[in-house]
């Protein structure tokens, strides 16, 4: 059963669903406004050895992990890259599609490309770039 099916059976049309989706992302629990003001953290300055086991995904091209607030991955093309890893929009941890070439949010659906850009809505404010430099097996990462 697909989502649409499973709307219709509990009796809640697609348009209600989504009415429903808004009103819930659209104010948060203080009742404010919501989101689109969510930066990476700053002072960022640290090392991955990349032999330790615990950084294995980093060896892959599309592979990606989080540590410290910043998601770093390695692209499809065999790049390191790195990002803040809370959504722009309402915090929400992001992941990596190595072979979309984005970082995706799960909440509500939003994208950014790997400069860190917005593809899609609702997040308006572009992702926290941090610069990475790779030196034998060591990835520095830092703002
Ligand atoms: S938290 Fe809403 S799109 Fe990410």
């Amino acid at each position: 059963m697909d989502r649409k099916e499973f709307l219709s059976a509990i009796g809640v049309s697609a348009a209600a669903f989504t009415v429903m989706n808004c009103l819930a992302c659209s104010k948060s629990s203080d009742g404010s406004s919501s989101g689109n003001s969510v930066s990476g953290p700053t002072g960022v300055d640290f090392t991955l050895d990349l032999t330790a086991t615990a950084n294995a995904a980093l060896l892959t091209d599309g592979g990606y992990m989080a540590t410290s607030g910043v998601i770093v991955a390695k692209t499809t093309a065999g790049a390191y890259i790195a990002v803040q890893q809370s959504c722009t929009h309402e915090s929400y941890p992001l992941t990596y599609q190595g072979s979309s070439q984005q970082f995706y949010c799960n909440n509500h659906g939003s994208a950014f490309t790997e400069a860190g850009v917005v593809k899609n809505s609702p997040a308006s404010r572009n992702l926290t770039v941090y610069h990475t430099t790779l030196t034998n097996n060591s990835l520095r990462v830092y703002s």
